[in-house]
């Protein structure tokens, strides 16, 4: 086979085509597993054991040669489509607006609110969504009649050992203080599950963030005091706080947060129900049984927890009415934020 004779023709060949099609058609030919190239391969064994080497070397230079003039071809043609298809482009034509990403309400909402903790001194630590019952009520002193344990207002997942979506951020105190001694300051963000009825005030899936602090002598009034830094950070320096007198099985005294209504300043509208006031969130010092339960010396150590719905957070700082707003991932929605 003449070597020399085959490059020759290639080259005539390649010169005279014109579509991206005739070129593929002239790669099968040569370089195709059937091709001129793969046949001159499988001769070399048949030469005389003299010629095997120099008849493979060119026969390697040819395909390199082949592989390198069909790949600038390529270049070529798809260049030249470019140039025939922008001959009659409208240079004046507005270009095409790179969109710019930004981040969901709910992750600012989350970031801005794990900054003001951070300032503080806390750190963020985050848990599993999927939970054991005991992290997520026995632990946290909910006793075994509560009726947040029930099925509808918890999604079991499974039942030995038994495992459920968590229903609220606590469980996060649980892991975080078995794993650390005190002190300790954190800020735990994350999603939540129960099984609601989805409306404009509910849904199945929220974020909550829970913080809480341990140490030797730490009092109502250091609750009171962070709690009011963070307000002040997402509503404003005028805003107001209350606590009213609550109950939850893991803190003692527990309390609910209120701020003055940041619609009406306080005098009375349909948002905060002609009160004054919006509960944003739910407090207290850590339940000596929490303490105990996490391996604490609950005379030596005391502490406080809260947690808050970030949905509810966003929607009173954003005035949005609708918590569907926030997963529909509408971007007339999203984009305003
Ligand atoms: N876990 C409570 C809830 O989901 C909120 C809370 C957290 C209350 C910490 C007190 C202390 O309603």
């Amino acid at each position: 086979m003449d070597i020399e004779a085959i490059q020759i023709t290639f080259e005539s060949e390649i010169q005279n085509l014109k579509s991206a099609e005739e070129l593929e058609g002239l790669r099968i030919k040569y370089l195709g597993r059937k091709g001129i190239i793969a046949h001159l391969t499988s001769q070399i064994p048949s030469l005389p054991q003299s010629e095997r080497a120099g008849f493979g070397k060119r026969v390697n230079s040819l395909k390199d040669k082949i592989t390198a003039l069909i790949e600038e071809k390529q270049r070529n043609l798809s260049l030249n489509q470019g140039i025939s298809q922008g001959a009659g482009a409208d240079i004046g034509m507005p270009g095409i607006a790179q969109e710019l990403g930004r981040l969901h309400l709910l992750t600012q909402v989350i970031d801005e609110i794990c900054d003001i903790f951070q300032r503080m001194g806390f750190s963020v630590v985050v848990g599993p969504e999927i939970e054991t019952e005991y992290n997520n009520f026995t632990g946290l002193n909910i006793p075994l009649e509560h009726p947040s344990r029930e099925a509808f207002d918890t999604f079991y997942i499974q039942d030995y050992p038994k495992l459920l979506l968590r229903s609220h951020t606590s469980p996060v105190q649980i892991r975080a203080m078995k794993a650390q001694k005190p002190p300790l300051a954190i800020i735990a963000p994350g999603r939540v599950y129960r099984p609601d009825a989805v409306d404009a005030s509910h849904s199945f899936m929220f974020h909550q963030i829970e913080g809480f602090m341990v140490d030797q002598d730490i009092k109502f009034s250091d609750l009171k005091g962070v709690l009011e830094v963070f307000a002040k950070g997402v509503f404003g320096e005028d805003i107001k706080m209350r606590f009213r007198p609550h109950f939850f099985p893991f803190t003692e005294p527990s309390a609910e947060v209120d701020i003055s209504c940041i619609i009406c300043n306080g005098k009375g509208c349909s948002v905060c129900g002609r009160k004054g006031w919006l509960e944003i969130l739910g407090a207290g010092m850590i339940h000596p049984k929490v303490l105990k339960n996490v391996g604490y010396d609950f005379k030596k150590y005391s502490g406080f927890a809260f947690g808050m719905g970030v949905e509810r957070i966003a929607m009173l700082k954003y005035g949005i009415n609708d918590i569907r707003l926030f997963f529909e991932n509408d971007l007339r929605f999203l984009k305003q934020f």
